[in-house]
């Protein structure tokens, strides 16, 4: 099921006339820093790993993962994208009614709607800046057996305090709580805010290799849950999930990459600061609303003159592609998420934002 997606180079690229490579895509949340070269030289250097099965279950790879976050290795399952496991969690968590804490990333509800289970929202409100409120959240646990819990949150950045998540996962320990951590690594003191090694026996984390080491195409992810758990999402794995070069990824990061905290800072400060000068050169603009946030990306307000459409439209004119975010629930048609690029063209589409709102 592919519902809730925004941004498609591909359709853009087609409709306009060029070739997806002449697009800006800033509606894509990958790491503008990535992918690392030396990654791009060992994947080219290991092609004939395509000629081989990988191995059936990603079991090194996982050994690695598992080790670098010094957890057990039946705490964790690798597979092709976190959407992979996104999509098997109504399934294997037997679910029957969840709860999504919105607006958000819709993979959730869709994933939900494929087995007709029925879910819930509850939404973080404008008012408070999209920052989701846990007494909210707590009062609508009620018959909720599934939660699902995107921190910091696709599209609004924002970010749930780690204290908070752990309280609510031991204050309801029938209800299992799903918390997507695609984003967390681009946030500040992510070692300390990860759930990974919470260890709590109703809690799944996601982890995903794609945004922060831009490595999409590869499709890498991984689930982490107490043992009983992982079970219940190997009961529905599919063999060979992870492919041969993404194994071949995931181990160069984790022997090479990830041995010490550099890449993970760079691009943590490069993030912020870009930040902060794309919300300083959009502050004149009165016509947009910036909301804060804690990941890659920025949702915008478009307070007048335009829609999303509208705006998404005149962009792509200049090969620019926002993610319209109106089709998330809970989201209006003036809504849009723009991620963070190099910052030539930050400052350049920022650029084009003041001329468009002159
Ligand atoms: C919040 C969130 N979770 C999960 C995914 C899926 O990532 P992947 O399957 O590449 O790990 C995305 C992709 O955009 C996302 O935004």
């Amino acid at each position: 099921m592919i519902r809730g997606h925004g941004g498609n180079i591909y359709d853009l690229a087609r409709n306009i006339g060029c070739t997806p490579t002449d697009i800006t895509d800033m509606s894509n949340n990958t790491n503008p820093l990535g992918p690392i070269p030396e990654l791009l030289e060992h994947l080219k250097e290991n092609m004939s790993a395509v000629a081989v099965h990988p191995e059936v279950d990603a079991k090194r790879l996982v050994e690695l993962f598992a080790s670098h976050y010094r957890i057990g290795a039946d705490r964790a399952i690798a597979g092709n994208g976190t959407t992979q496991f996104i999509f098997a969690s109504p399934l294997a968590l037997e679910t029957k009614k969840s709860l999504i804490v919105g607006p958000t990333y819709a993979d959730y509800s869709d994933a939900c709607q494929m087995y007709k289970i029925d879910c819930e929202y509850v939404m973080a409100k404008e008012s408070k800046l999209f920052q989701p409120d846990v007494e909210d959240i707590r009062g609508c646990l009620k018959d909720m057996d599934t939660v699902f819990i995107c921190n910091p949150n696709n599209p609004t950045g924002n970010l749930i305090p780690r204290g908070d998540l752990v309280d609510l996962c031991e204050t309801y320990p029938k209800t299992r709580f799903l918390i997507d951590e695609s984003y967390l690594p681009f946030t500040k003191n992510y070692h300390e805010t990860t759930m990974i090694q919470a260890g709590l026996s109703n809690l799944v984390v996601l982890q995903s290799f794609s945004k922060v080491f831009r490595i999409p195409g590869l499709r890498l992810g991984f689930l982490i849950a107490s043992p009983k758990i992982i079970g219940q999402f190997r009961y529905f794995y599919q063999p060979w999930s992870v492919n041969s070069l993404a194994q071949v990824a995931g181990i160069f990061l984790l022997e090479h990459v990830l041995v010490d905290d550099t890449f993970i800072k760079e691009t943590q400060a490069f993030i912020a600061s870009e930040k902060r000068l794309l919300a300083g050169r959009l502050k004149a603009v009165s016509s947009l609303t910036l909301f804060p946030s804690m990941a890659s990306f920025m949702l915008i307000k478009i307070k007048e003159h335009l829609n999303a459409a509208q705006l998404c439209s005149i962009m792509a004119q200049n090969r620019v592609l926002l993610r319209n975010c109106s089709n998330f629930k809970g989201l209006s048609d003036r809504f849009v998420r723009i991620a963070l690029k190099s910052p030539e063209i930050n400052a350049r589409v920022a650029d084009t934002f003041r001329e468009i709102f002159a």
